[in-house]
């Protein structure tokens, strides 16, 4: 399929739009410090901090803590890894049921109670077998992207 031009200039940290790309949502969020700096402190609690499963490979300029080419911006497809349900933002820290106690905010699918955090990555004992993928992409300018 075609690529895909987003203008992401309007985008705010903590906010989130979604694209389409080849009948896929995709996902890009722009993430505060705080988010950013929380990421680390949850290896512990995922089932592929590192993006090392290959179901869905994580592509070598995302390979690393924050799971994008700038640390602010996340793209991901907005797809669960398990059957392919739709996950609902959870962005409000703080404890929430069927959530982990530390939630510091992410994603949690529907269907089976897939959760992810805010770089995409799925927690232990989830269904999900891999993180959210990260499309294809790349920067055309500061402000807009190329997806696929
Ligand atoms: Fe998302 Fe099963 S489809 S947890």
């Amino acid at each position: 399929g075609a690529a895909v031009e987003v203008d992401i200039s309007d985008l705010k940290p903590g906010e989130k739009i979604t694209a389409e790309w080849r009948g896929k949502p995709i996902w890009i969020l722009r993430r505060t410090p705080e988010q950013i700096a929380e990421l680390p402190q949850l290896d512990g609690q995922l089932a592929d901090p590192k993006s090392e499963r290959t179901a869905y490979p994580t592509p070598a300029y995302a390979k690393n803590e924050t799971r994008s080419i700038k640390p602010e911006v996340l793209v991901v497809i907005g797809i669960c890894t398990h059957l392919g349900c739709s996950p609902t933002d959870k962005l409000q820290p703080g404890p929430q049921p069927s959530l982990p106690d530390d939630w510091k905010g992410g994603f949690l699918c529907p269907c089976h109670g897939s959760t992810f955090d805010l770089a995409g990555r799925v927690f232990k004992n989830k269904p999900a077998p891999d993180n959210l993928e990260v499309p294809a992409h790349q920067y055309l300018s500061d402000t807009k992207l190329l997806i696929g």
